[in-house]
């Protein structure tokens, strides 16, 4: 059968009007604007909006991010808002990925204006989320390492390892790093990459040997399943350990005895109860948000000898923080382009009318 209703010669399409456009930011031009700004420039400048939204985070609405698991991996949306504008991303992990040549995790984000509901940004988020997970875990560290560190071991060093280590220098000075990963070739290409920017690189065959006099270690390693990434005879007193890896039901890094050892810190303590470290433990288990730490309410680091853990796993907040700190950027740089994407006809009432008069 035809649809005779959307035929109708005699008129022409619309032009869409500016409100249907939307400023889109492609992988192309996030790319432009991370050269353009610098990526340990940008890497601050992502930690100093992030934290500022800590500093306001009884204003946002809060829940845990909506995860949707597979065998194979998990696909999930985190929505916020701060009262003024709403924010959410798609994001996925499945660790099989790199075996067929993809990536564990890719990503993609928006803002609305509260007040009418209209998207005001689409954005790539694959690369904006390695900088704000290292922007969040700089943030913490800043908070939370041991005066003076200058040493990180990193283990895991795939997609999110560079990132982890410019953040880490860029925030907290760090700029010797001891690397470990189960795959040689992971630990060559970060070589690779960050050969030429001023570290001191020490590739090691276990993650013991790279914890040898590191005063922070990041584990980012990739497995759909409980992992013993660290275990507790490893971990000496007075480190800070940015475990960011373990951010799933059943997929963690440390030996739950190294939680008991430790005061853990953490973004959302709903959502890190589902997903991070914590979930190994009873869910009275006692952790401290860090937003209070950054608003001064709860202490961070206490002394020389505790050892503090950021039990990250990534929370929307910080996505609404890289979006807002992208945002302002491109509206500087007008590194986007304008995506025909909302439905905007003269009468908001004549969506049919619209449809109609497009027709071919
Ligand atoms: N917390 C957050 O906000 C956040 C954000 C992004 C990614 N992540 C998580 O970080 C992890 C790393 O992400 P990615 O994109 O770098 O993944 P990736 O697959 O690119 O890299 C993971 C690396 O870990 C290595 N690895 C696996 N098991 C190991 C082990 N037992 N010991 C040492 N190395 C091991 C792999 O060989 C690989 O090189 C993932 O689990 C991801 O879900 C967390």
């Amino acid at each position: 059968m035809n649809a005779p209703v959307l035929r109708n010669p005699a008129m022409t399409a619309p032009a869409p009007s500016t409100l249907a456009h939307v400023p889109f930011v492609s992988v192309a031009n996030m790319m432009r604007l991370v050269h353009h700004v610098g990526v340990e420039p940008m890497l601050l400048g992502l930690t100093d909006y992030i934290e500022e939204d800590f500093r306001r985070w009884e204003l946002f609405d809060k829940t845990p991010r909506v995860a949707s698991h597979s065998r194979d991996g998990v696909i999930e949306l985190m929505p916020t808002s701060d009262g003024e504008v709403y924010g959410f991303k798609y994001v996925n992990g499945h660790p099989k990925n790199t075996r067929a040549g993809l990536q564990t995790v890719t990503a993609f984000g928006l803002l609305a204006t509260v007040d009418t509901g209209y998207p005001v940004l689409l954005s790539e988020m694959t690369v904006l989320t390695a900088l704000r997970t290292a922007a969040t875990s700089a943030m913490v560290a800043r908070h939370l390492a041991p005066e003076g560190t200058k040493t990180m071991a990193l283990i895991g060093n795939g997609a999110q390892s560079e990132f982890q280590a410019l953040a880490m220098r860029a925030v907290c000075g760090v700029d010797r790093l001891r690397l470990f990963d189960i795959d040689p070739a992971s630990t060559e290409k970060l070589v690779r990459n960050l050969s030429g920017h001023g570290f001191d690189l020490t590739p090691c065959p276990t993650a013991e040997e790279a914890m040898e006099g590191a005063g922070i270690v990041t584990t980012c390693t990739a497995d759909k399943q409980y992992a013993t990434i660290l275990t507790d005879n490893m971990v000496g007193s007075g480190i800070h350990i940015n475990a960011i890896g373990g951010d799933c039901p059943g997929k963690t890094e440390l030996h739950p005895d190294i939680l008991k050892r430790s005061d853990v810190f953490v973004e959302y303590p709903p959502q890190t109860r589902i997903e991070g470290e914590i979930q190994q433990m009873p869910e009275d288990f006692p952790v401290t948000e860090m937003w209070e730490v950054i608003n001064g309410t709860k202490p961070g680091r206490r002394d020389g000898r505790q050892i503090t853990l950021f039990d990250g796993v990534g929370f929307a907040i910080e996505d609404f923080s890289a979006l807002r700190y992208v945002r302002e950027r491109v509206r500087e740089t007008g590194l986007y382009e304008d995506l025909d994407m909302i439905a905007d006809p003269d009468d908001p009432r004549d969506l049919f009318g619209m449809l109609q008069r497009a027709a071919p």
